[in-house]
C-alpha cells in the first residue's frame, strides 16, 4: 500500500509533493502500464476538480486510451483531432478554459468543462499526452501546466518502453 501524506497548502507545493510521489511510484518499476496507471491514480487522488485523468499512448498514426480514472472514455484519437491530438500533432500543452470553444474538441465525459493535455516526449520521440478534464471552466492554469510538465519529465523515460 502506498499512503502519500499529500497535504500542500499551494499549487506549487503540490505538485512539488505529487513529483516526488511520482518519482518514488515509478523509479524501480519498469512496466509502462504500470507506471501510466499510479500516475493516473496519483493525480486522480490528489488534485481537486477533476472528472477524468489519464493517458493517451501514440502508437502508429494516432492515440490509443493508456491507463485512467474517471469515466469510460474514447478508444482511438486521430492525431489533430480533439485536444488530445492536437496536443499530439503540435507537441504543445493545450491548456483549455472552456471546452466547447474549442474546434473539434470530443466530448467523452458530458461534465467536463476545461481540460488540459501534455504531450509526452522522450528522445525528441512522442510517446503519448496527459489528459486532465475538469468539471470546472477554467480549472488549470500557469500553475498547473507547469506542474504536470514536470510530472511528465519525469514519467516519460519511465513509459518510453
Ligand atoms: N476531450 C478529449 C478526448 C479525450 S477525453 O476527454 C478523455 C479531446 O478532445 O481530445
Amino acid at each position: 500500500m502506498y499512503d502519500f501524506a499529500i497535504s500542500a497548502a499551494d499549487k506549487q507545493a503540490l505538485y512539488r509533493e505529487l513529483a516526488q510521489a511520482l518519482d518514488a511510484l515509478t523509479a524501480d518499476e519498469p512496466d509502462a502500464i504500470a507506471n501510466m496507471a499510479n500516475a493516473a491514480a496519483l493525480m486522480w487522488q490528489y488534485l481537486p476538480e477533476l472528472n477524468w485523468a489519464g493517458f493517451y499512448r501514440a502508437i502508429g498514426d494516432g492515440l490509443v486510451l493508456g491507463p485512467f480514472q474517471g469515466k469510460p472514455a474514447c478508444i482511438r484519437i486521430p492525431f489533430g483531432q480533439g485536444v488530445c491530438g492536437t496536443a499530439a500533432a503540435t507537441r504543445e500543452t493545450q491548456c483549455v478554459a472552456d471546452v466547447h470553444a474549442f474546434r473539434g474538441h470530443i466530448a467523452c465525459d458530458a461534465a467536463s468543462a476545461s481540460e488540459l493535455v501534455v504531450p509526452i516526449l522522450y528522445r525528441g520521440r512522442l510517446v503519448g499526452v496527459l489528459d486532465l478534464d475538469s468539471p470546472v471552466a477554467a480549472r488549470f492554469d500557469d500553475g498547473d501546466v507547469a506542474g504536470c510538465t514536470n510530472l511528465m519529465e519525469i514519467l516519460g523515460p519511465r513509459i518510453a518502453g
